[in-house]
């Protein structure tokens, strides 16, 4: 079978490389694609959200699927376009992916189906907005209502933050129309978990959990970036918190969406926010997490093309997720300066060597080729990959592999997977056993 998988993150490359695991699989295009994925498979030059383009090449080269892994072309309709030129394409149609799409969509949804969420509320008009900050005093969350490149929630810690991050949203239009109308969120305490399942319009079944890592630096201070990390499998939830989690979040979720006439096919991302033994929402994606697919799909057992395909044949009831018995962790190499100003354009030495290294893989993202030299050419550069028996064994692995590799201005956090380490009781690797 012919795939095309939609992107250009290591998210895309590690769904390239599950794919390619597949025996059903002869071909994989991947537009645009990066470094990466150009090894591994062909790269076209389109760009993801380039809609016709995209249909125009996968009906003109006859895909027998189409994986599209960021959420803009889901939520510009990539998938109905797809659909009605009679090619098979795995993610929610444009409607069903507005539970990421739009905050305010979101937030109402989970109102109306019982989902546990932080307490919010949603404006068009900015002095109703300010009002609403006069009586609610920070710490808040305020979230531009529509798509932001990840950037669109903003967690203010003090009011005048709070009436800034407002401003800078409503009146200076910052995030453009995304920013058209906001939700106005109790702040929660607590851990984050990422929750992803594979969905098929009527069942959603869980992946292993994973934790990302959201801030730049060490100890979760800095900035938020797109994500800096992940591992999994997280120790964060047991087996009685995640059946409450299927039973009060993935299935009412999937009930709410067919019950708006938009039965939800693809991967749910619900991230949660877990506080002494209880949980709510702070997020719904329509789509893997990058980094936490990175983490996932190497510990997957199934061809990822046969649960795709009962995800689409709605029978995921057919299908049983097997795991491997291992943790996997996934350590992203940043150009330094990320997620703000930063250099592109050095070339990337010590990649075959930390790729020779057993049970590593490395995840592109940010990069492209120059005849046979690796450049970088984007903010995240890499998610070094490894897995082991246990999560200490992959985090010394990853961090065996990132030290081979080496930029100038090179910025990676030292402790992924210790939130995971500290949970399991486990010291944490010493800092300068990780530093170069
Ligand atoms: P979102 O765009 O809704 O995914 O939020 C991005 C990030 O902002 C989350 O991963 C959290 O780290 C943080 N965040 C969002 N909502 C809240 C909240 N209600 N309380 C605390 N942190 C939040
Ligand atoms: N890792 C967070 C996200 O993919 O949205």
């Amino acid at each position: 079978m012919k795939v095309l998988v939609v992107g250009s993150g290591g998210r895309e490359h590690a769904l390239t490389w599950a794919l390619r695991r597949s025996k059903r699989v002869k071909q994989i295009h991947v537009a645009p694609g990066n470094g990466g994925t150009a090894e591994i498979a062909t790269n076209v030059p389109i760009a993801a959200d380039d809609i016709p383009a995209l249909v125009a090449h996968a009906v003109s080269g006859r895909f027998d699927l189409v994986v599209i892994g960021p959420e803009v072309p889901l939520a510009l309709g990539l998938v109905d376009r797809l659909q009605a030129a009679g090619i098979r394409a795995f993610g929610p149609t444009a409607q069903a992916a507005q539970i990421e799409s739009s905050k305010v969509f979101s937030k109402a949804f989970m109102r109306e189906n019982g989902i546990p969420t932080a307490e919010a509320a949603a404006f068009d008009d900015y002095d109703a907005a300010l009002c609403y900050l006069e009586a609610h005093p920070a710490p808040i969350v305020i979230k531009a209502d529509g798509l932001a490149a990840g950037k669109g929630a903003i967690v203010c810690q003090t009011d005048a933050e709070a009436r800034k991050a407002l401003y800078r949203i409503m009146k200076q239009r910052v995030f453009g129309r995304a920013g058209d109308r906001v939700v106005i969120e109790e702040f929660l305490r607590g851990q984050e978990v990422t929750v992803l399942a594979f969905a098929d319009g009527v069942r959603a079944v869980p992946m292993i959990l994973a934790q990302d890592h959201k801030a730049a630096w060490d100890g979760d201070r800095g900035p938020n970036t797109g994500g800096m990390g992940s591992y999994a499998p997280a120790p964060i939830l047991d087996a009685a918190m995640l059946e409450r989690v299927e039973r009060q979040v993935l299935q009412p979720a999937m009930e709410g969406m067919r019950r708006l006439g938009t039965p939800y096919v693809g991967v749910l991302y619900a991230g949660l926010m877990v506080t002494d033994g209880d949980f709510r929402v702070l997020e719904f994606n329509c789509r893997f997490g990058d980094p936490e697919a990175q983490a996932i799909l190497p510990l997957l057992e199934n061809d990822l093309v046969e649960v795709i395909e009962a995800c689409l044949e709605g029978r995921l009831d057919e299908v049983t997720l097997r795991w491997a018995n291992r943790s996997c962790v996934c350590v992203v190499m940043a150009s330094g300066g990320y997620p703000d100003q930063y250099q592109t354009g050095y070339e990337i030495t010590g990649l075959e060597e930390a790729a020779d290294l057993e049970d590593v893989v490395i995840f592109h993202a940010g990069t492209r080729r120059e005849r046979d030299r690796v450049l970088t050419a984007g903010g995240r550069v890499l998610g070094v990959t490894a897995w082991a028996k246990d999560l200490r064994g992959a985090v010394e692995r990853a961090y065996q592999a990132v030290r081979l590799i080496h930029w100038p201005d090179v910025m990676y956090r030292t402790d992924i997977g210790a939130k995971g380490l500290l949970r399991e009781g486990q010291p944490v690797p010493p800092k300068e056993a990780q530093e170069r």
